[in-house]
C-alpha cells in the first residue's frame, strides 16, 4: 500500500481525492496538513485521517508518507512540489502543474533527482469514455480527423476565490481551459504549431472568459472556450470527413453509466454505452501502481510542460491580437 498526505484542506482533496485515495486498493490517506493546526485537527478527524499536521514542512517530515496530494492553488504548486521532491516523495500535483512552462520543467527535474514520480492530476484521462473516444479516432470511425471542438464553463459566484487571484495563478484558462487545451492534444496525438486566443479580463487582470484556436501540422484545427462567468458547459467533440464522435459532460461525468455519440450525417447516430468509473479513484490506483512497481507513469511531468507551453501561447496571443507560435523547449 502507498501511504498519502495530503496538502491542505482543499475542497477538491475534500469532495473527490482524498475519498478516492481512502477507496483505492493500493493506497491509505495516513496525514493530511494544513496552514492552521486547529482546521488540520477538524478535517482529520471529520474525514477519519489519523494524522494531522499544523504546517506543511511538518508533513513533508513525516517518514511514513510515501507520496503527496498537493491541491494547492495554483501559484503555490511549483514550491510545494519541489520541496516534496527534496523531501523524497511522490507528487501527485492538481492540473495545471505550474505557472509556466519553465516552471513545470524544474519541478520534473526535481522531481527526477529525486528519483520520485511527479504526475499532473487531469483526472478526465483516467475516465474509460475518454480512452474510448481516443481509440475510436485511432480507429478512424471519424475518417480524417480536422477539427476538435470542446467547451468548459461555469459560473464563479465568491469573489474571493482563489481562481480569481492573480497572485495564485487564476483565470479562466488557467483552471477550466486547461482541459481544454489539454484534451484537444491528447486527441490529436501531437502539439499545436500556433495559436490565436481573444480573452476578458477582469480588473485584477486575470480572464474570466477566453476563446482559443489552435491549429497543428496538417491542418488539424482546435478550438474551444472556457469562462468562469458562464452557466456550466462541458462537452468535446471531434469531427471528422466521415462524422464526429461526442462527449457531454467530458471532463466531470461522475461516476454513473455515460454515453459516447458518435454522429454519422444522414446516416443517423450510434450511441456507445460506457460503463460509469470513478476517474478519480482510477487516476490514484494508476498513480500508485506505478509508485509500488516502478512503472512509467502514463503521462510523465513532460506531458505538463507541452500543455502549459501551449496555454502560454494563447496568453501571449489574448493579449497581442496575433497568432502566437508554440515555442518548442
Ligand atoms: N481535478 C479536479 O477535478 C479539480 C477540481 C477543482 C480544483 N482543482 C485544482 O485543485 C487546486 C485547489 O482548488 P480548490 O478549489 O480545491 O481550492 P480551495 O478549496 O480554495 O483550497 C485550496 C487550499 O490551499 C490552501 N492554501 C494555501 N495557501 C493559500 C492561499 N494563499 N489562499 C488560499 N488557499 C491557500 C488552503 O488550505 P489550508 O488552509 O488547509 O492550508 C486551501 O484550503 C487548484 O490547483 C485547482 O486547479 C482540481
Amino acid at each position: 500500500m502507498v501511504k498519502w498526505g495530503v496538502l491542505s484542506t482543499a475542497n477538491i482533496g475534500r469532495a473527490a481525492v482524498n475519498p478516492a485515495i481512502q477507496r483505492s486498493s493500493n493506497g491509505e490517506l495516513v496525514a493530511v496538513a494544513s496552514r492552521d493546526g486547529e482546521r488540520a485537527r477538524g478535517f482529520a478527524e471529520a474525514h477519519g485521517i489519523p494524522r494531522h499536521y499544523g504546517s506543511y514542512e511538518a508533513l513533508m517530515e513525516d517518514p511514513e508518507v510515501d507520496a503527496l496530494y498537493i491541491p494547492l492553488p495554483n501559484g503555490l504548486h511549483r514550491e510545494w512540489t519541489i520541496r516534496a521532491c527534496e523531501a523524497g516523495k511522490h507528487v501527485l500535483c492538481e492540473k495545471p502543474l505550474a505557472l509556466d512552462a519553465a516552471e513545470c520543467e524544474e519541478m520534473a527535474d526535481a522531481a527526477e533527482s529525486a528519483g520520485v514520480l511527479l504526475m499532473e492530476a487531469f483526472m478526465y484521462r483516467f475516465h474509460p469514455r475518454t480512452e474510448r473516444l481516443a481509440a475510436l479516432l485511432r480507429d478512424g470511425v471519424v475518417g480524417d480527423l480536422r477539427t476538435i471542438r470542446s467547451a468548459f464553463t461555469f459560473r464563479l459566484t465568491k469573489p474571493d476565490n482563489i481562481r480569481l487571484d492573480p497572485d495564485l495563478g487564476g483565470g479562466a484558462l488557467m483552471d477550466v481551459g486547461c482541459y481544454c487545451v489539454n484534451v484537444s492534444r491528447t486527441l490529436a496525438g501531437m502539439e499545436p504549431a500556433e495559436v490565436m486566443a481573444t480573452a476578458r479580463w477582469t480588473e485584477r487582470g486575470v480572464d474570466d472568459e477566453l476563446t482559443g484556436m489552435m491549429r497543428f501540422e496538417g491542418g488539424l484545427v482546435a478550438h474551444f472556450d472556457c469562462s468562469l462567468t458562464m452557466e456550466r458547459c462541458e462537452f468535446v467533440e471531434a469531427a471528422g470527413t466521415d462524422g464526429y464522435l461526442r462527449a457531454d459532460a467530458a471532463f466531470l461525468p461522475g461516476t454513473g453509466d455515460v454515453v459516447l455519440e458518435e454522429h454519422r450525417g444522414r446516416e443517423g447516430l450510434v450511441e456507445h454505452g460506457v460503463a460509469g468509473a470513478d476517474e478519480y479513484l482510477r487516476m490514484v490506483e494508476h498513480f500508485a501502481d506505478c509508485v509500488l512497481q516502478g512503472t512509467p507513469l502514463r503521462y510523465p511531468a513532460a506531458e505538463a510542460s507541452a500543455n502549459m507551453r501551449a496555454m502560454e501561447a494563447l496568453y501571449r496571443s489574448a493579449r497581442s491580437g496575433r497568432w502566437e507560435p508554440v515555442v518548442a523547449p
